[in-house]
C-alpha cells in the first residue's frame, strides 16, 4: 500500500545556485506541490521595507513574518535586490524563523491537493524544517558563477547590474546566511550536493530527477 506520509523534496543551497528553478521544474515533473520557503522571507523584509521599518527590528520583523500572507507571494517586488537584502536580514532574527517554520512544515505536511508531496526550497530546509524529507539535495556554485547569473537576471529583467557590486551583494549575503547563529546555511550529513559550477540547468535537473525517481520507486 502507498505511504500516507507526503513525500518531501527538500533543496538547499545560497543565493543565485539555480535551487529555484530546479525544485519549480521537479514538482512539475513529478507532480508535487512547491513552496519557495525564501519568497516567505521576502515579503517580511518587503512588509518591513513598506512600512518605513528597520529590517533588523524583531518585534517589527517578528510581527510581519506573522502576517505574511502565503497568496502574496506571487508579487514580482519580491524579487528585487533591495528586498533580498532586507530578506537575508530578518532571516537572522529568531523570532521571524520561528513564526515561519510552522507555515513551512504544514504546507510539507498538507501540501495543497491534488499533490501527494512537495519540494521546499531555501536554506535550511533538510537541516531545520523538514528533516525526514526522502530526498534532500544541496544545489551550489562558485560565488563567481551565481553573480554573473544573478547580474543576467536583473539586466533581463531591465534592471541595471554591475557585475562587481552584484558579486560584492552575493558574498555579504552568503556570510549572513552561513554566519548567523539560527539555522544556518548548511550541507545536511545526508544532503547530495549538486555543483552547477559546471553543470548546465538540464543536467543537474536531469541528476536530481534520477535521485527522486530512485526514492519513490523504493516507496512502492
Ligand atoms: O533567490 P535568492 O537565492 O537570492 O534568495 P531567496 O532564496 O529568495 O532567499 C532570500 C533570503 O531569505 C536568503 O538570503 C536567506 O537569508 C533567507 N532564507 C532563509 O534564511 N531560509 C530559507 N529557508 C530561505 C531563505
Amino acid at each position: 500500500m502507498p505511504s500516507e506520509t507526503p513525500f518531501i523534496v527538500a533543496i538547499d543551497g545560497p543565493a543565485a545556485s539555480g535551487k529555484g528553478t530546479l525544485a519549480r521544474r521537479l514538482a512539475e515533473r513529478f507532480g508535487l506541490a512547491h513552496l519557495d520557503t525564501g519568497k516567505l522571507y521576502r515579503a517580511t523584509g518587503c512588509a518591513v521595507l513598506d512600512a518605513g521599518g528597520d529590517p533588523a527590528d524583531p518585534a517589527g520583523a517578528a510581527g510581519a513574518a506573522r502576517r505574511v500572507d502565503l497568496a502574496g507571494l506571487g508579487d514580482a517586488r519580491l524579487r528585487g535586490e533591495a528586498v533580498g537584502r532586507a530578506a537575508s536580514v530578518v532571516a537572522a532574527i529568531p523570532a521571524v524563523r520561528e513564526a515561519l517554520l510552522e507555515r513551512q512544515r504544514a504546507f510539507a505536511r498538507h501540501p495543497p491537493q491534488p499533490a501527494t508531496g512537495a519540494v521546499l526550497d531555501g536554506r535550511d530546509i533538510g537541516t531545520v524544517v523538514c528533516p525526514d524529507a526522502a530526498v534532500k539535495l544541496f544545489v551550489t556554485a562558485s560565488a563567481e558563477t551565481r553573480a554573473e547569473r544573478r547580474a543576467k537576471e536583473l539586466r533581463d529583467s531591465g534592471a541595471a547590474a554591475i557585475y562587481e557590486a552584484v558579486l560584492q551583494d552575493m558574498k555579504e549575503r552568503d556570510a549572513r546566511d552561513s554566519e548567523r547563529r539560527v539555522a544556518p546555511l548548511s550541507v545536511a550529513p545526508d544532503a547530495v550536493t549538486l555543483d552547477t559550477t559546471l553543470l548546465d540547468a538540464d543536467q543537474v535537473f536531469e541528476q536530481a530527477s534520477e535521485l527522486i525517481a530512485r526514492a519513490l520507486a523504493a516507496r512502492r
